[in-house]
């Protein structure tokens, strides 16, 4: 039997923190492979695979703020000016913004929830491996994770499931704080009534 441990991974685990200010320099090609090869160790009941990723860079980013805006605008036509002007330029805010989302499949043992939960672990997984090379990371959502008319600017099923939006780049913020938890506010014995 072979057995793993890695303090460094746990501390890395236990300290990782976003950093939502990000700038140029984007994750390098490199960089960006031992991302993905995390986010591919995500638990996966029956090996699905659900995760797809879409990087989004340059002018590019630019496109993807308009299609958010027009999303917005579809779902709510009342939707304000400025929220669409902040939709606009939200990808603006780090030199990389990866979309991820969840390509359903049907399967007999493995329902849509649990495929968008390891397509969230595999979203974990990249951040913190960004992390761990020293890289910045936030992952966002917004009410266009859940628009329709997104997912077909995106060209995805209906059936698909965006995740997030995965911001990277160099962190331009300090490290902020973490609040210290206490595991009695979050975990208790089993005790059935
Ligand atoms: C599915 C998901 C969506 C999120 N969306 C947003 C978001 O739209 N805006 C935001 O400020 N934080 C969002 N967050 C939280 C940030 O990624 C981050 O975890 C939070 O700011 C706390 O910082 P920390 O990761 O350093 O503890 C989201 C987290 C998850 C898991």
């Amino acid at each position: 039997m072979t057995i793993h441990k890695s303090p460094e991974f746990l501390k890395g685990l236990q300290t990782r923190v976003s950093h939502a200010i990000l700038t140029d320099p984007a994750p390098t090609k490199e960089e960006l492979e031992q991302c993905y090869y995390a986010a591919f160790r995500a638990p996966d009941h029956a090996y699905l695979r659900p995760w797809r990723f879409i990087e989004v860079r340059g002018d590019q980013r630019i496109v993807l703020g308009e299609a958010m805006a027009a999303a917005m605008q579809a779902d709510d036509p009342d939707v304000a000016e400025a929220a669409l002007a902040k939709a606009k330029k939200g990808p603006l805010r780090a030199p990389l913004v990866i979309i991820v989302y969840a390509h359903i499949q049907e399967h007999a043992k493995v329902p849509a929830w649990e495929q968008v939960v390891a397509t969230g672990c595999a979203a974990h997984n990249l951040v913190s491996a960004a992390y761990a090379q020293g890289l910045g990371a936030m992952w966002r959502s917004g009410h266009v994770t859940e628009s329709n008319s997104l997912l077909a600017a995106l060209g995805l099923r209906e059936t698909d499931k965006v995740v997030g939006f995965l911001y990277l780049g160099t962190p331009a913020n300090d490290d902020k704080p973490i609040q210290a938890l206490a595991i009695d506010d979050f975990v208790s014995e089993f005790n059935p009534k």
